[in-house]
């Protein structure tokens, strides 16, 4: 399994949920986040605003997947989170040995 985290826009969340959902892939975690990349917070637009500050909000999504959608997943998240301008963003793929359903107590993919 891959826990994949990726840090985009916000206001490209409801299009990444919905190209994931779409394509077949539920269960998500979402955080409002700040951060910086390259240009070290500067120079980025976010709901018409120029921002100057140090820190860009950003919205982090946490998905779960088997291994054999991982790809899948990652590619659905690059094109329905792209804008093309500065500030898109960033995924981290990480690996990840378990998973629990708490409910059931369940383990292993299919708790994904
Ligand atoms: N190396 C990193 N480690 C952890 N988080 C990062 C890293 N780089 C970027 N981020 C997170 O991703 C957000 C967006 O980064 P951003 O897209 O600006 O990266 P970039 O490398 O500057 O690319 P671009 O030139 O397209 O802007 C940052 O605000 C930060 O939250
Ligand atoms: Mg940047």
């Amino acid at each position: 399994m891959k826990l994949i985290v990726a840090i985009i826009k916000p206001h490209k969340l409801d299009d990444v949920r919905k190209a994931l959902t779409d394509r077949g892939h539920f269960g998500m975690t979402v955080s409002n986040v700040e951060g910086f990349g390259r240009q070290k917070g500067r120079t980025e637009i976010y709901r018409g605003a120029e921002y100057y500050y140090d820190w860009v909000p950003k919205v982090k999504i946490e998905t779960a997947v088997p291994d054999e959608f991982a790809e899948q997943v990652i590619q659905i998240i690059i094109e329905s989170a792209r804008s093309s301008k500065i500030g898109d963003g960033k995924i981290f793929v990480l690996n990840l040995p378990c998973a629990y359903r708490i409910r059931t107590g369940e383990t292993g993919e299919t708790v994904l």
